[in-house]
């Protein structure tokens, strides 16, 4: 690559150069001959700037021209390089300009940074000189004396500088030499000097071959021929009024505009004096602009004048007269600038979507503004609307960036269509707008939320595995995965078991399901805390609570503590035959494991072996004698207790108790008797035998404990004799664990307790059955422990 190129920051002010330089702009150029191959390496733009190569592709480094031309330069992102994008043929870019400079810029973002790049196309001499016409006509008077000078028209070079027409060679004569002259542009042109008098009679016309040569290498040549026509008379050429004429024509005038007239006066008389215009030489779009009319030298407008196109033509008019002698003369027509262009707005360069964090000032877009016109006319203003969370600050030139002004919520607004308006300064101004949709992205800053602050569900005990509880819901207004919400479980514990052992949710719908079934027995309530967390990444996330509450159903029969339950036991009361009617002889004691009217207990006597009495408490359980116990009752007395609770439908359980109406434990060899009632098993006689003998060993050992108990005291605060516990085994598992509104409290267990057949004499019965009579720790306390143990095995043989 021959390209030689130069590098330089330019202003053609310093006041100029110097504000370019605040906003980093850098001019840099290259000079490098026209028509080279595409893809030829121009320079290396990054370098020349000093600018990081690797960062071009994310700058969004490019080229850009300042009107919408072609690009003719591109920028390889990798290497930096600038390299030919088009063929670039400097005759059609430039004519007859001396020197041809394309600007572009190259515009980098993140800041936006702009740099101009000049790039100067050099002329190769691919342009070879052409006449305008073939055959050039030259009439000579025969009188013309030596030295007598004749103007040849010119060839034309589209090159320039040297590779334009530098020399004329005209072919060997006897009369005429050439000379080259230089005019004021630097153009050359040939004049024929006679050196020879024609003479008409002689010859009276002749051929010469002109060749214009150009100063390229190679050299190029053009061929014309000079006709010479010797002429007779005393002739005059037509002289016109100006050597150069001039004038300004504002663009768009209408068609048929005079523009300028030319004259030229000839010092003939009659017809060869009448002088016509020729239009000789002219650009090919001036051809079409203007109409020259060959007799009164008006030119006028036959086409569109349009200033950004073309600011100026020149031409060439000859003047003819009768004789065919002929002059010429210049005319320049200068269009001038009329606001006929509105601003156009291009968009640079826009982030898309826009996320929606980003702080305000931030650059999301570059705008550029273009007029047309020249001056004042492409003087711009732009603006935007209001309301918008966006403002434009003018960068450099005519570059703007949009930037934004405040934060934006994608959940509130997710699309802008903003409106940029473009002014000129013209009068009247024109302008121009521009709608651009912004869209914001979405950023994942909104947690889920929870409907609801907590939430409660009812189930009632003994459902089924896998039944529905309730759902949960949480919303997210953030976009695809960062709205999307996953339900989970967090772990934890209920009674010591995980949680998911209890519950599962669903983790797209928020349905929590029951994974097993729930015995209100166990536990009435438990808490969980389900997640709600969306995908994003981080994903964020809520927690709430979901209470469970289990409600009872009647699934507990009631438990009949005492007397123990039939066939295990054989607990005798006994009774005193000197018991007064109402007098307490007993009391059925029953739990109930349900709750509410569930374990609301009710008891009632179903079968007697003398209904008239005894009656049972409804409520309470106590059996008492209804009346005075006569002589004539019979001694073994037998009770069907049945205990019912209130739930529906209702759950009932019965025992038996057996009453013996005596004074005396001597009497009590008949009780084998009341058992014969309904067994007859001798085992079980010897049972009763054995346990009898048994018990009436341990009664004695009570009697003594509480003798010697009560000789400490001396005020004996108990009014019978052989009161014991309620063994905890009878009570059913978790009983303790059944909190305050149970059925039973713990402290019932040492409050209830049991009179068991007894031989003793000053056996009495309590009245009024207290809860408060014996305290709990009086009881325990003073109670042996082993005297618990001791008691069991005559309940349970
Ligand atoms: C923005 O313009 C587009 C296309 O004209 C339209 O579909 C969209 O609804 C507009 N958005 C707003 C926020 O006005
Ligand atoms: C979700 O948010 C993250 C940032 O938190 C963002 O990068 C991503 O593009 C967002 N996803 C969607 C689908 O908008
Ligand atoms: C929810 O609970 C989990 C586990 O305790 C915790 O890691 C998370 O930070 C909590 N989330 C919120 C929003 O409180």
């Amino acid at each position: 690559m021959m390209a030689a190129k130069w590098f330089s920051v330019q202003g053609q002010k310093l006041g100029f150069a110097f504000f370019m330089l605040l906003q980093h702009f850098v001019h840099v150029s290259y000079s490098f001959p026209e028509e080279i191959e595409r893809g030829s390496l121009i320079g290396n733009i990054a370098k020349d700037l000093g600018l990081d190569a690797s960062k071009l592709p994310s700058r969004k480094a490019r080229v850009d021209s300042e009107s919408n031309r072609k690009r003719y330069c591109d920028i390889n992102l990798i290497t930096g390089d600038l390299i030919v994008a088009e063929r670039i043929d400097r005759e059609s870019l430039c004519g007859e300009k001396v020197s041809c400079i394309l600007i572009f810029e190259l515009i980098l973002e993140g800041p936006l940074e702009l740099h101009r790049i000049s790039l100067q196309i050099q002329d190769i001499n691919d342009n070879a000189p052409v006449f305008t016409k073939e055959e050039i006509k030259i009439e000579i008077n025969e009188l013309a004396v030596k030295g007598s000078r004749f103007r040849v028209n010119e060839a034309h070079d589209t090159d320039i500088g040297p590779n334009a027409v530098q020399n004329y060679v005209i072919q060997k004569n006897n009369h005429l030499v050439l000379e080259i002259q230089s005019k004021s542009d630097g153009s050359k042109f040939a004049e024929l000097v006679m050196y020879k008098e024609l003479d008409r009679e002689e010859q009276q016309e002749f051929r010469l071959l002109l060749t214009a040569l150009d100063g390229g290498t190679p050299q190029r040549s053009g061929t014309a021929v000079i006709h010479v026509i010797v002429l007779d008379a005393n002739d005059n050429a037509p002289v016109f009024s100006q050597s150069v004429y001039q004038t300004d024509i504002p663009e768009n005038s209408p068609l048929d505009t005079v523009v300028l007239a030319v004259t030229a006066t000839d010092a003939d008389e009659g017809l060869n004096g009448e002088v016509t215009y020729e239009l000789i030489r002219i650009s090919e779009t001036g051809r079409k602009t203007f109409m020259l009319n060959p007799t009164t030298g008006e030119i006028k407008l036959i086409g569109p004048l349009d200033f950004e196109e073309e600011s100026t033509y020149e031409m060439r008019i000859e003047a003819k007269d009768g004789y065919g002698l002929t002059s010429d003369s210049k005319v320049i027509i200068d269009i001038t600038d009329v606001n006929d262009n509105p601003p156009v707005i291009n968009i640079k360069s826009l982030t898309k979507p826009i996320p929606e964090n980003m702080s305000p000032g931030t650059e999301v877009g570059i705008i550029n503004v273009q007029d047309r016109d020249s001056e004042i006319n492409r003087q711009v203003r732009c603006s935007i609307q209001q309301n918008v969370p966006f403002k434009l600050v003018p960068s450099i030139k005519n570059y703007y960036s949009l930037v934004t002004t405040g934060h934006l919520d994608r959940e509130l607004v997710s699309d802008y269509n903003i409106t940029i308006t473009a002014t000129d300064e013209g009068s009247p101004p024109l302008s121009s707008s521009k709608i651009v949709q912004l869209s914001v992205g979405d950023v994942n800053d909104n947690p889920p939320v929870f409907e609801e602050q907590s939430y409660s569900t009812y189930v009632t005990e003994n459902n089924k595995p896998g039944s529905t509880l309730c759902s949960v819901t949480a919303r997210d207004p953030d976009w695809r995965q960062n709205g999307t919400v996953i339900y989970s479980l967090l772990p934890g514990e209920v009674n010591g078991a995980p949680v998911s052992s209890y519950l599962s949710v669903n983790g797209d719908s928020g349905v929590i399901h029951a994974v097993r079934s729930f015995d209100y027995e166990q536990f009435r309530s438990f808490k969980v805390q389900v997640m709600a967390r969306d995908n994003g990444s981080p994903p964020l996330s809520s927690n709430v609570t979901v209470s469970v509450f289990i409600t009872d159903v009647n699934d507990n029969s009631p438990q009949i503590l005492y007397p123990a339950p039939e066939g295990s036991s054989f607990m005798t009361e006994l009774v005193p035959r000197a018991a007064h009617g109402g007098s307490l002889v007993s009391k059925v004691i029953a739990v109930d494991a349900d709750s509410g009217q569930n374990a609301w207990l009710s008891y009632h006597i179903v079968k007697s072996t003398d209904p008239g009495l005894f009656t049972i408490g409804v409520h309470s359980g106590e059996i008492r004698t209804q009346r005075d116990i006569s002589e004539s009752d019979s001694m073994k007395q037998n009770l069907i207790v049945a205990v019912k609770d209130n739930g529906k439908p209702s759950l009932s359980a019965t025992c038996s108790m057996y009453l013996l109406i005596s004074d005396n434990l001597a009497e009590v060899p008949e009780l084998k008797d009341m058992s014969f009632d309904e067994s007859s098993s001798k085992v079980t006689s010897y049972l009763i035998i054995a346990l009898v003998s048994v018990s009436t060993f341990f009664l004695t050992f009570i009697i003594i404990i509480l003798g010697l108990r009560f000789c400490r005291r001396r005020k004996p605060r108990l009014l019978f004799d052989g009161a014991v516990t309620i063994p905890s085994a009878y009570l059913p598992p978790n009983y303790a664990d059944v909190d305050g509104t149970g059925t039973l409290r713990s402290t019932y267990n040492y409050d209830s307790y049991l009179t068991t057949g007894s031989r003793t004499s000053d056996f009495k019965f309590v009245t009024s059955y207290n809860d408060n009579t014996l305290p709990v720790d009086q009881t325990l306390s003073k109670s042996p422990t082993d005297f618990n143990d001791m008691s069991f095995p005559f309940f349970s043989p």
